[in-house]
């Protein structure tokens, strides 16, 4: 069951005759919030039963319906920490590009219009935003023990599993997908981390090769590749190339990346990299190829292996793109459980879709704290908006949508006094 929100007019909360201390004590009892919407001498008694309702009551924004708004609920109860979980009272959040998308993404095709609206009202709707958080455990199969570092009270990060949505005030997340905070960040650049920091981690970790890898980030700028450049830094590559645009060229250079490419000022992007570069790339990491017609038009991929005088790659190359066609995305995903040896699903087995990983992350992420406490990886938060609120995470995805974000945007769920 869902709690009712009432919003009580401002009119009526210069005048709190109009209802009682006892009506408003029976209506948070039933669970139904009682909040004016402006301020006004309610504030005190405002606060009071903000306080005795988040006691049992848990609000999160969740998907609407195919191309409508996000909405807010106010569940009655919260769920309970068992042996494999512990409740997380959420302190901030992120927004990805799978959020802003509606999840599925171009995981089907962009103009399959019936499928797409099927597909979200089947499986979308409905169901809580969110991959990101970063919080303090308040509820854990541990309870207090020092001893461990998912008990009560200590600071974690991490995601939450597909649909079941990391914006809301408390949640319920599986002890292997999260992890304890790094100590040297704020709470908005940890919120921020999980899900590029794993992608990144994920990609890059098992290819790099210290010393000798030369990487290439195409989209160094956005949330991923910030992350990216970073992390083939801390993981030891030799030199990492990436292409931006012209504002975001002072950006990257602070990330670590060794050359820039800038998109905006070079005629043609792949000249420029045969030109400047001294030795070919080992590993393509690729953020901006997907399945939608908007990205896939700069064709990074095809034009990038098909240049061969001078190559800019290596013979054995990795090209990894975080999206594509519909058709990669089945690949991909019957890929991931290792059942199909990768020669079978790609026809060159140099270039793939590569998809990430939640379960059992939590020692991934434990290796992020390590390297972002080492001072190696600093997540760069271009906004952060103070609330979370339908209108806040509407925006949040808008801004996403724009493809322009230099960083990561955060959204605060409690504010930083309730910390
Ligand atoms: N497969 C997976 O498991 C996986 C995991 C994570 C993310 N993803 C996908 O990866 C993509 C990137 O995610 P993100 O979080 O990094 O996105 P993002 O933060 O929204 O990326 C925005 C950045 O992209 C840059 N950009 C846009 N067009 C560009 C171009 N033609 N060349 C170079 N840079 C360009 C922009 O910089 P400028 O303003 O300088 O152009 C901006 O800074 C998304 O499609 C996301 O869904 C997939």
């Amino acid at each position: 069951m869902f709690a009712k929100r009432l919003i009580v007019p401002s009119s009526h909360a210069q005048k709190p005759t109009c209802i009682s201390s006892r009506s408003i004590l029976r209506l948070a009892l039933l669970g139904i919030s009682v909040l004016p919407s402006s301020d006004s001498i309610f504030v005190p008694r405002r606060q009071f039963f903000q306080k005795a309702l988040s006691m049992t009551s848990n609000r999160g924004i969740y998907f609407g319906g195919y191309q409508q708004p996000v909405h807010e609920q106010v569940l009655e109860k919260r769920s309970k920490a068992d042996r494999n979980h512990v409740v997380v009272q959420v302190y901030a959040v992120s927004i990805n590009p799978v959020d802003a998308k509606g999840v599925i993404g171009d995981k089907l095709a962009t103009h399959w219009t019936r499928a797409r609206r099927f597909a979200h009202n089947c499986m979308i709707k409905n169901t809580r935003v969110g991959f990101d958080f970063a919080g303090k455990v308040v509820e854990s199969p541990y309870g207090h023990s020092q001893a461990e570092d998912l008990s009560e009270g200590t600071i974690v990060y991490g995601t939450m599993p597909p649909l079941q949505g990391s914006f809301a005030e408390y949640i319920r997340v599986p002890c292997h997908q999260l992890a304890k905070a790094p100590c040297s960040a704020s709470i908005e650049e940890i919120a921020c981390l999980p899900l590029v920091g794993l992608t990144a981690w994920q990609a890059l970790s098992p290819c790099i090769k210290p010393e000798q890898s030369n990487v290439l980030v195409v989209g160094g700028s956005g949330g991923t590749g910030h992350v990216a450049i970073q992390m083939a830094k801390a993981l030891g590559a030799k030199t990492v190339t990436t292409i931006c645009s012209t504002r975001n060229v002072d950006f990257v250079k602070k990330c670590g990346a060794t050359d820039v490419i800038d998109y905006q000022t070079e005629d043609d992007v792949i000249a420029a990299l045969q030109r400047r570069v001294d030795e070919p790339f080992d590993i393509i990491f690729d953020t901006i190829t997907s399945g939608d017609p908007n990205d896939a038009i700069y064709n990074y991929p095809q034009r990038i292996q098909q240049a061969t005088n001078p190559p800019i790659l290596t013979p054995e190359y990795f090209y990894q793109r975080l999206g594509g066609k519909w058709t990669d995305w089945i690949r991909a995903g019957l890929a991931r459980p290792g059942i199909f040896p990768h020669s079978w699903l790609w026809s060159d087995p140099r270039e793939r879709l590569f998809w990430i990983k939640f379960p059992k992350s939590s020692v991934a992420l434990q290796e992020l704290t390590k390297i972002v406490d080492s001072g190696q990886l600093r997540v760069h938060v271009q906004k952060i908006y103070p609330e979370m609120t339908v209108d806040t995470v509407q925006q949040a995805m808008d801004d996403l949508l724009s493809r322009r974000v230099q960083g990561k945007i955060a959204i605060r769920v409690i504010p930083q006094q309730q910390q």
